[in-house]
């Protein structure tokens, strides 16, 4: 047995803000020959409020460089709210909400505006803002994070969140310049949330998907509608969600770049404003950039590639296993990866001796993760069917201070945030007849 550990919350390898609030990604865009990444970012307090657009720049999606705030709001009752970026004419330019009053959350409140730069740092906003001035009578409420894209005939093609009468709404808008925006139709309706927030559609394989945030009774989360766009509606064809775990919100996609990458604010806002890393000054992470993909009509996702430059140095060597067993990680943080294969069903667990636990177990088709005892803030069980039944399943954990990412089979993930007080460096799995297992010392990319 280890001896324990203490925990650190702040990640090592995941993106967050050093100081300050942080929330959805914005702006997300592929820019001459970088990754940019804006955020919902309060830089006063480690609390959501008077919220300006934070900046960051990678060359591989996995370290990031933090640059200087682009978007800041008028005053202390405003805010800038969450919006896509796009490349025009060599420049890039943002679309986005700007919030006026905290006190109300309905019509002309949020409107639609946009600016520019020439070299990827200072924007400016343009002087006849806004844009798109009031919401159209079709979705009054939530009116807010413009997604923009290129239509498939040149022109500009804007998703919009909002919602009435207590459902969700996805508005379509068209334009050839940026400025001039047409209403065009209600895309998408969500009966399950009274509004759609941060809305993004891609077409991938002849396939459209919408993704959208939102609370149903249920859940919190990230969805998604895949389907076929006809005269303007989405006709659905399957649905779902893009992270079955607790914390993952406000997923967006990359502009300018041939795969669809997608990256999404790693907490919910029901436990937000309690979370213990407010006492270190900060709130607020990304999950890892994933890659989107569809493969037999289904909607996957896996990590992508370029996180495997994080690896360190090997934790377990690849070995074979049989039965159950148990390992003692030799880490000194909670900064691993555990790749697991078996035939059939599995159970892993990592834990530490003050009984700090995750646990994944696949059962038959019932995937479940229990992370109820991970740590000081109680946890939660998600039990998710995964439709697919294989012969071999391969289980991918990323371990982060107070984050965990779990994809099996390039499928499907689920994320949590969790908050040990001590590292969990215990390992112990049962996967059957043979399993294989390796882990990895993932690298601090904020050294
Ligand atoms: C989603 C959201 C957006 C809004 C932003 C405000 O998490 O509520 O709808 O633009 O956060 O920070």
């Amino acid at each position: 047995m280890k001896a324990l550990k203490s925990n650190s919350l702040k990640p090592n390898y995941h993106f967050f803000p050093i100081t300050g609030w942080m929330n959805d990604p914005n702006g997300l865009i592929y820019w001459k020959g970088k990754y940019h990444m804006f955020y919902q970012y309060n830089p006063k307090k480690p609390k959501w409020g008077n919220i300006h657009w934070g900046h960051a720049v990678s060359d591989d999606l996995v370290h990031w460089k933090h640059l200087p705030i682009a978007l800041y709001p008028k005053n202390e009752t405003h805010s800038a709210f969450s919006g896509s970026a796009v490349e025009k004419d060599g420049r890039m330019i943002l679309v986005y909400t700007y919030y006026r009053d905290p006190q109300y959350n309905i019509g002309e409140k949020e409107i639609q505006c946009i600016a520019a730069s020439n070299d990827g740092i200072n924007f400016k906003e343009y002087e006849k803002n806004p844009v798109i001035a009031s919401p159209p009578e079709d979705g009054i409420y939530a009116f807010r994070d413009p997604k923009v894209r290129r239509s498939t005939d040149g022109r500009w093609e804007m998703v919009l969140g909002s919602g009435k009468d207590g459902i969700g709404r996805v508005l379509l808008y068209r334009s050839s310049d940026l400025i001039n925006w047409r209403y065009e139709k209600t895309l998408f309706e969500y009966e399950q949330a009274k509004e759609c927030e941060c809305p993004d559609l891609v077409t991938m394989n002849g396939k459209d998907v919408l993704i959208f945030s939102g609370y149903t009774p249920e859940v919190l989360g990230s969805f998604y509608s895949l389907g076929k766009i006809e005269e303007g509606r989405l006709v659905e064809e399957r649905s779902g969600m893009l992270d079955w775990g607790y914390d993952y919100y406000a997923a967006q996609t990359f502009f300018g770049t041939n795969r669809t990458i997608v990256i999404a604010w790693m907490q919910n806002w029901l436990q937000s404003d309690s979370s213990s890393t407010q006492k270190e000054g900060w709130n607020g992470m990304m999950a890892l950039p994933r890659e989107l993909y569809i493969a037999n009509n289904v909607l996957k996702v896996k990590p992508v590639k370029e996180l495997e430059a994080l690896r360190s140095g090997a934790l377990i060597t690849e070995r074979e296993l049989t039965g159950k067993g148990s390992f003692d990680l030799e880490v000194e943080k909670n900064s691993y990866e555990v790749s697991y294969k078996s035939h059939g069903g599995f159970d892993l667990k990592l834990y530490n001796t003050e009984n700090e636990s995750v646990e994944i177990t696949l059962n038959g088709n019932l995937l479940e993760v229990n992370t109820k005892n991970s740590g000081i803030v109680e946890g939660a069980k998600r039990r998710l069917n995964i439709n697919e039944r294989r012969e071999e399943n391969h289980l991918r954990v990323f371990v982060d201070s107070s984050s965990i990412e779990i994809f099996l089979n390039e499928s499907v993930a689920l994320s949590f945030r969790v908050y040990p007080r001590y590292v969990y460096n215990q390992l112990e799995f049962d996967g059957g007849t043979i399993s294989i297992l390796s882990a990895y010392t993932l690298k601090n990319i904020w050294l």
